[in-house]
C-alpha cells in the first residue's frame, strides 16, 4: 500500500511538535534516558547522532563534554530546529554540536570519516532491513575500537499488543508478527500534554535485527534491553503511564566495536 505522506513531510510537518528542551513524549520517559545511560561517559568524544531529529538526545549528550556530536537527518525542518536550538545552547556552553540533512537510506549521503561511537535513536524503523544492514556495516567500519553503537527501535511486538489507543501504538493492519518484516506500520506516540506525533515502523522480528547485526560484522553478542513503563513513571503520572503497564514499548541494543 502507498503510503499518502513520505517520511520527509511527515517529519517536516511535524518538527514544531518534537521541539522539547525537557521530557515531553512518552518515550523522553521509557527510552531516551537509558540511550544516555548506555553511552556513559562521552567526554572528549566524536559522536556520530543518526536521524538526530530536532537535537534531543543530543543536547543531553552535550553536557558530558563531548569533542563533538555531529547529527544527521532526513528532514530539513528537524535539522533547522537543531540548529536553532544548539545555538542557544552554544551560546551558554559553547558549541560541540554540528548538524546536516542526509538521506540515511542512501549510501552516497552517509558521512565519511571516523568516530568514537554513534547513537542512532528510532531511526531504524524508518528503514528497510537491508537499509539498516548498510548503516549498520558503516558504523562498524567508522566506529574506532572501544566505540559503542546504541540504537532504539520500536518492540516488534508492541503492534500485535496494544490497540491504537494513547500513549502509543503502531497499527498491523491485520499483518501478523512472522512473515510481515519490511512491511510499514503507521502509529501514534503521545507527549504528557495530549499532543500526539505521528510515528511509523517498517517492520522487523527479533531475529531480522540479530542476522543484519551478524551480516554487518556485529559479531559479539549486543547488550539487549527491553524498555516498558516502571514504577518510577507510574509515580510520575499514572493516568498517563499506566494503559502501557506490561507492554515491551522498545528495544535498545548496545555494541562494542
Ligand atoms: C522518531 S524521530 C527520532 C528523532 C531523534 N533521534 C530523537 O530521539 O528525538 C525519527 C527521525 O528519523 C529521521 N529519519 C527517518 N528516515 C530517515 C532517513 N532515511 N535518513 C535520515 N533520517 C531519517 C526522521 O526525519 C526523524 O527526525
Amino acid at each position: 500500500m502507498s503510503n499518502a505522506i513520505s517520511t520527509q513531510d511527515l517529519y517536516d510537518q511535524a518538527a514544531a511538535q518534537w521541539s522539547r528542551s525537557e521530557q515531553l513524549l512518552l518515550s523522553d520517559f521509557t527510552a531516551r534516558p537509558r540511550v544516555l545511560e548506555a553511552a556513559g561517559d562521552v567526554r572528549g568524544q566524536h559522536l556520530w547522532d543518526l536521524g538526530c531529529g530536532e537535537g534531543y538526545v543530543g543536547r543531553q549528550l552535550a553536557a558530558g563534554q563531548p569533542r563533538r556530536i555531529d547529527g544527521f537527518d532526513l528532514s530539513e525542518e528537524m535539522i533547522a530546529s537543531a540548529r536553532q536550538q544548539a545555538g542557544a545552547l552554544a551560546a551558554e556552553q559553547g558549541g560541540p554540536l554540528h548538524y546536516a540533512t542526509a538521506n540515511l537510506s542512501d549510501a552516497s549521503q552517509f558521512p565519511e570519516g571516523q568516530c568514537d561511537g554513534a547513537i542512532a535513536v528510532f531511526l531504524f524503523n524508518y528503514l528497510s532491513i537491508a537499509a539498516m544492514e548498510a548503516v549498520l556495516q558503516r558504523c562498524h567500519q567508522a566506529i574506532r575500537p572501544g566505540g559503542v553503537l546504541i540504537f532504539t527501535v520500536p518492540h516488534p511486538a508492541l503492534a500485535f499488543l496494544r490497540p491504537a489507543e494513547p500513549p502509543f501504538y503502531l497499527e498491523p493492519q491485520g499483518h501478523t508478527y512472522l512473515g510481515s518484516s519490511d512491511v510499514q506500520f503507521e502509529g501514534r506516540i503521545w507527549r504528557r500534554d495530549g499532543v500526539s506525533n505521528p510515528v511509523r515502523s517498517i517492520h522487523k522480528t527479533f531475529a531480522d535485527y540479530i542476522g543484519a547485526l551478524q551480516r554487518s560484522g556485529w559479531s559479539a553478542l549486543p547488550v539487549v534491553q527491553e524498555l516498558g513503563v516502571t514504577a518510577e513513571h507510574l509515580q510520575v503520572d499514572p493516568a498517563f503511564f499506566a494503559p502501557l503497564q506490561g507492554c515491551p514499548l522498545h528495544l535498545l541494543f548496545q555494541l562494542r566495536r
